[in-house]
């Protein structure tokens, strides 16, 4: 069993993709131990994304995520880290899978809808800034 961190970033609550993503994930047997909607602050958008503040895009992408509320969930399942990202398609939605939630939704490199940790340890940070142990179930 594993865990991974989801988000539903700012464009996919405004598109009224909440209902959409989350029943992808029970389709495919993925359970949701922890939710909750979060508006983050300038400040906590920069600490979550803190591994690509070098890059260029690093202050448009935390202007972004601070922009409005995301929907963040902890998955749960065998292989959830990976069986995640297949869901949410390539980062860039022109390259994503047919099918993918960002081939179907997404409109832009940055607004790519949904966020997924790509690895056991990345997934343990994730999980950590946004839930306690105690809130998840
Ligand atoms: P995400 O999976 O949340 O991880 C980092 C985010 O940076 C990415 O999705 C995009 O929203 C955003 N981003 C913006 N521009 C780029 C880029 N050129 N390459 C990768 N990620 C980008």
């Amino acid at each position: 069993m594993e865990r991974t961190l989801s988000i539903i970033k700012p464009d996919g609550v405004k598109k009224g993709l909440i209902g959409e993503v989350i029943k992808r994930f029970e389709a495919n047997n993925i359970k949701i131990v922890g939710m909750k909607l979060v508006k983050m602050t300038k400040k906590e958008a920069k600490g979550f994304y803190s591994v690509h503040s070098k890059r260029p895009f690093f202050e448009s992408l935390t202007d972004f995520m601070s922009s409005g509320p995301c929907v963040v969930m902890v998955l749960e399942g065998e292989k959830v880290i990976e069986k995640n990202r297949k869901l949410m398609g390539a980062t860039n939605y022109k390259e994503a899978k047919e099918g993918t939630i960002r081939a179907d939704f997404a409109t832009d490199i940055e607004k790519n809808v949904v966020h997924g940790s790509d690895a056991p340890h990345t997934a343990a940070f994730e999980i950590g800034y946004f839930f306690q142990g105690i809130d998840l179930l």
